[in-house]
């Protein structure tokens, strides 16, 4: 079982199956009681983890970093400025070159597709870290198991994704991922940013409920959770278009005190506006412990997908 995901890559979430998402959740755990009883793992011992930053990011890096550094392994990282990209390099051939000296890789980068450009050039397993409006997997297996921790399930919750649901590769993951385990959703934004209906339709196919509406107020008064995004401000073209959808949702206290008694407020962070800092003393505003539970995913898929669980 858990040779399941060994020397495989994590690039969408559509390869992943329920017996991958149940066995990374329970090696983070695993991991996680570890720490927690101050125990030290060295499951990485004498290995390199390459970190290939395109985009920016202060969360999703640090976080894999500080995995890498807990499963007592090293990192090497590039971003943007300092890489060989700006000469012209393909991501195939940075991919043929890192196999000469990390064991695996995660890279984040403005192009859809870019980490499966990179894991075709590279022998040892690649993780895309966010490829542009795309797809984002480890975030949403940080969320699954912050869905898991907070709501104690993941089987039949109504789950409210809001804000930017054309660009946010953090809610087109999580809807693929938690479309496994039978919710219902709302799905709330203006408009221009609604989900890609290829997620739609998919999840209508599944007999999944999908609700789409512009009314966060109704949806949130409904849902067990309710997943916020930020607009992505750098997929537009138009500055003054982001303007003026900027700001269309708020979520503020008063929606929290109107909202299903008990929600969890979730984000993958960083917020600019769309959650008030007043939310942050509700103790159903989990994004901060989302971001924490970062770590421990992100150790349970470097270990694994390396066969070193
Ligand atoms: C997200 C991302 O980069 O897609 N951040 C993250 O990885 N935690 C969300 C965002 O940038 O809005």
């Amino acid at each position: 079982m858990a040779t399941i995901l060994k020397g495989k890559d994590i690039l969408d979430v559509k390869d992943l199956k329920l017996e991958h998402l149940s066995l990374i959740m329970e090696t983070a755990t695993r991991f996680e009681n570890v720490m927690a009883s101050g125990g030290r793992l060295n499951n990485m011992d004498g290995r390199v983890l390459a970190t290939l930053f395109f985009e920016p990011s202060t969360q999703t890096r640090l976080t894999f970093e500080t995995a890498m550094l807990k499963l007592g392994g090293h990192v090497v990282s590039v971003t943007d400025a300092s890489s060989s990209a700006i000469k012209g390099e393909t991501l195939f051939d940075t991919g043929k070159m890192i196999d000469g000296y990390a064991d695996l890789a995660v890279i984040r980068h403005m192009r859809i597709g870019s980490s499966r450009e990179l894991a075709d050039g590279a022998a040892v397993p690649v993780i895309n870290g966010g490829d542009g409006s795309g797809q984002h997997p480890t975030q949403a297996l940080m969320d699954l198991i912050t869905i898991q921790k907070e709501k104690g399930r993941l089987n039949n919750l109504t789950v409210t994704i809001a804000g930017d649901l054309k660009n946010s590769r953090t809610a087109h993951s999580l809807a693929w991922l938690l479309g496994k385990y039978g919710p219902r959703f709302y799905f709330v934004s203006t408009a221009e940013l609604r989900m890609p209906e290829e997620i739609t339709r998919a999840l209508r196919m599944d007999l999944i409920e999908v609700f789409e509406t512009t009314n966060l107020n109704e949806a949130a008064l409904k849902s067990d959770v309710l997943y916020m995004t930020r607009i992505q401000k750098e997929r537009f073209s138009d500055e003054a278009e982001y303007k003026r959808l900027k700001g269309t949702y708020i979520v503020n206290k008063e929606l929290v005190e109107q909202s299903k008694p008990g929600i969890t407020i979730m984000h993958p962070l960083p917020r600019v506006d769309e959650i008030t800092r007043e939310v942050d003393d509700y103790e159903g505003a989990a994004y901060f412990r989302q971001a924490a539970n970062g770590v421990p995913i992100r150790m349970a898929i470097i270990a694994l997908i390396t066969g070193r669980e």
